[in-house]
């Protein structure tokens, strides 16, 4: 069901700094279950693709680069109202701004660096997650 899956990516900065388990064991503990789990290291043409949509911002150089600069963790995730609840556990884009407790207060570095990815909405949660995983990696 679309309004109850998202899709994340723990981010190269968390990954190098040894936060994929607490990361993953958070998402648990806030009731999403793992549909989709994937360890994979993205190419600077695929990061550019993933993040297409921002090819026009300033940062998105930086980003691209960031992306694709160590392995990543991308899974897809069930929860009622997955998007909305995913985006309140990660917290705000900008570690600064982001409330106690959430995964992006707890790993994120900065703006750039924040640790992990979630989906704005339905739709961009089926695009993101079917660019990452095939039909038959999707256990749900
Ligand atoms: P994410 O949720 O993955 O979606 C787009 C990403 O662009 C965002 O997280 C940030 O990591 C990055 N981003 C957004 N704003 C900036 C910025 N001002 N400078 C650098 N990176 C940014």
């Amino acid at each position: 069901m679309a309004g109850n899956r998202t899709f994340t990516m723990i981010k190269p900065d968390a990954v190098k700094n040894g936060h994929i388990g607490a990361i993953l064991n958070q998402i648990n503990a806030a009731g999403f279950k793992i549909l989709a789990l994937k360890y994979t290291h993205l190419s600077a043409e695929k990061a550019g693709a993933f993040y297409e949509v921002h090819k026009e911002r300033p940062f998105y150089g930086e980003l691209v680069e960031f992306m694709s600069s160590g392995p990543i963790v991308a899974a897809i995730l069930e929860k009622e109202n997955a998007i909305e609840d995913f985006r309140k556990l990660i917290g705000a884009t900008n570690p600064a701004e982001a409330a106690e407790g959430t995964i992006r207060a707890n790993y994120a570095t900065s703006i750039g660096e924040n640790a992990v990815h979630g989906a704005d909405s339905d739709e961009n949660a089926i695009i993101e997650g079917s660019f990452h995983f095939a039909g038959t990696e999707i256990f749900g």
